[in-house]
């Protein structure tokens, strides 16, 4: 557990307390402005164990390697603005960077700071960093702030750190159970959000940033699937070692899948696909002298690709779509899955709620998942790729 110099310092006692009375043993490693904020007789006690805080104190035991070599989980909470700015740097010029660097373990950062702070493109930045390496994320929420401000920024609650890291170990111990499970097969996945263009400057879009995809791709690759990516302008790099179709349009989309999908054992759609697109492209850009104070565009609907790829799927292929909803509760959100997967008649479907500051472009995601009968098969919470593996697990 890795504690560092934020205010929220003083709740990391609890989280400490939590992993303790649920049996596990904790290792503190507090970095020295985090024990202006809280005690270390306290850590001690709580923790049951000595608190680790400089890295020149028993330097024959090689302790900044060997605490992050025998970790089976690093917790960091808080993790402050400058913390995750040194994860992402890859520092080591104290101890928990050393123990971060030295061990293989999964890690999980609870930030907390205020709310400029945390929007900050550097801090924006530095999130999506860690987050493509596989760090996982819990909070923050909103509330009251150390001031008398409040906003996005508050450390998340120590119970439900405990609950998330713990959830978070037990994905990553199922995943290195069976690291090749999925060797020699092909599986094709779209990502991102198709453009619909309107004249050959403007297109209807939408938020899909490709991150639960691209998750998905690294995901399959790292458990030694053959991958394929139909990548639909995504706002996160691809991934090394797998082959990426580069798509504009649903059209564009739907041609990829359809040459692609007989050489694949799985077809994943991840993707946003536009439902409509402008009845017509205009040839040059569309003149606001030539539209008058205001514009009607006639849409027609895209064909459903998930529908023609479930309905020519060979025997033994599996296909997984995707179904992103605006509900406002979790029976609303299964009621509208339950009636897509009717629709669609694929092999499972992941849902997740959708919303203004939900789904799309989060490093995050939470999903049910049905099977073709409408049961709900899986339940996973976490990042992108932590949710990913879980979706794969049901493939192995
Ligand atoms: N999809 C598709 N072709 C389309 C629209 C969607 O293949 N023209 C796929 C998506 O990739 C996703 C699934 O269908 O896997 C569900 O997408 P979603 O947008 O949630 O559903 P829609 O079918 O568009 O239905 P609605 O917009 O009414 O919710």
């Amino acid at each position: 557990m890795g504690i560092t110099g934020g205010i929220a310092a003083y709740k990391a006692v609890a989280v400490v307390r939590g992993f303790v009375l649920l049996g596990h043993e904790v290792q503190v490693v507090a970095t020295e402005h985090a024990l202006r904020f809280v005690g270390k007789p306290t850590l001690e006690a709580i923790s049951r164990n000595i608190v680790h805080t400089d890295l020149y104190e028993s330097v024959a035991e090689v302790r900044h390697v060997a605490l992050g070599q025998n970790a089976d989980l690093i917790v960091i909470a808080p993790a402050t603005a400058n913390s995750l700015a040194k994860l992402a740097a890859g520092l080591a010029d104290d101890l928990l960077g050393n123990t971060v660097l030295a061990s293989r373990a999964p890690v999980v950062v609870a930030p907390a700071m205020h709310t400029e702070m945390w929007d900050n493109p550097a801090t924006v930045a530095n999130m999506a960093t860690i987050s493509s390496r596989g760090v996982s994320v819990v909070g923050p929420a909103s509330g009251q702030l150390t001031g008398s401000d409040s906003g996005l920024g508050r450390m998340a609650e120590p119970e439900d750190i405990v609950a998330f890291a713990l959830r978070v170990h037990a994905a990553s111990s199922a995943v290195s159970a069976s690291s090749a499970d999925l060797a020699g097969r092909k599986i094709l996945i779209t990502a991102g959000g198709t453009r619909e263009p309107l004249d050959p400057v403007r297109f209807l879009g939408n938020r899909s940033s490709g991150k639960q995809g691209v998750a998905l791709a690294v995901a399959a690759k790292s458990r030694g699937a053959t991958v394929t990516l139909i990548a639909a302008h995504l706002e996160v790099p691809a991934p090394d070692g797998i082959a990426v179709i580069n798509v504009g349009s649903a059209a564009e989309m739907l041609a990829a899948v359809e040459s692609a999908q007989p050489h694949s054992d799985v077809l994943i759609m991840a993707a946003a696909v536009a439902d409509f697109r402008p009845a017509s492209v205009s040839e040059s850009k569309i003149k606001k002298d030539s539209t008058g104070p205001s514009l009607t565009l006639e849409l027609v609907a895209n064909p459903d690709i998930l529908v023609a790829a479930a309905q020519s799927a060979r025997p033994g292929q599996v296909v997984i779509g995707f179904a992103a909803e605006t509900a406002d509760t979790e029976e609303a959100l299964l009621t509208l899955g339950r009636a897509k997967m009717m629709r669609k008649g694929c092999d499972y479907l992941v849902l997740n709620r959708v919303g203004w500051s939900e789904g799309f472009a989060t490093d995050g995601n939470t999903i049910s998942v049905l099977d073709r009968a409408g049961h709900r098969v899986l339940d996973a919470e976490g990042s992108k790729l932590s949710v990913a593996h879980e979706i794969l697990n049901l493939l192995s």
